[in-house]
């Protein structure tokens, strides 16, 4: 898939100048949209959590045109993330959400280009990351056990 690298990289960049909004509307959205998640985050620290969060899009943005470096990261993250107990259906309610906060963030700023993009970005991105994971059919199915 091609990406929009310019698109994501200036829409980032505005961002970045409004990182406490977008990452304060990304979980109190999440939360309230999908209550389901909630008990994913019991024990995390969430202030701590949004810098890592918006750490790894930083990441992501600044190695569009690395691809190699790209994978080796997000592979790691999403194998990560299984032991977070976060299912495949977990990440379109994240990425639903990521895309909501950034319109609700940027306001007048954000445009239908914008929004393509990351749509984009992220089903990429959610690629690479279920890429390097496996999930035993009793996480993905407790009640057939
Ligand atoms: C684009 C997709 C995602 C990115 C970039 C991302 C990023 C991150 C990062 C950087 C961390 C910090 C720990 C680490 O590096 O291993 C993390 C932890 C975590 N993420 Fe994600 N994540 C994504 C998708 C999701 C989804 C779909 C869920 C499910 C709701 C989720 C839930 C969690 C949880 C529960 C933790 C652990 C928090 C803790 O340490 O207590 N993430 N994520």
């Amino acid at each position: 898939m091609t990406l929009n690298i310019e698109l994501l990289e200036t829409s980032f960049a505005q961002l970045q100048a409004q990182k406490a909004e977008f990452t304060n509307s990304f979980y109190s959205t999440l939360f309230a949209d999908y209550p389901q998640v909630k008990p994913l985050f019991k024990s995390t620290d969430m202030d701590e959590q949004a810098q890592k969060l918006f750490a790894s899009l930083i990441l992501v943005v600044n190695n569009l045109k690395k691809s190699d470096v790209l994978t080796n990261a997000l592979e790691g993250l999403g194998t990560r993330h299984v032991k977070y107990r976060v299912l495949p259906e977990h990440y379109p309610l994240v990425g639903g959400t990521l895309i909501k906060s950034m319109a609700t963030t940027l306001k007048d700023k954000w445009t239908p280009e914008y929004e393509q993009a990351w749509v984009d970005a992220y089903g990429a991105i959610t690629e690479i990351m279920l890429a390097g994971t496996e999930y035993s059919p009793t996480i993905l199915n407790p009640e057939s056990v």
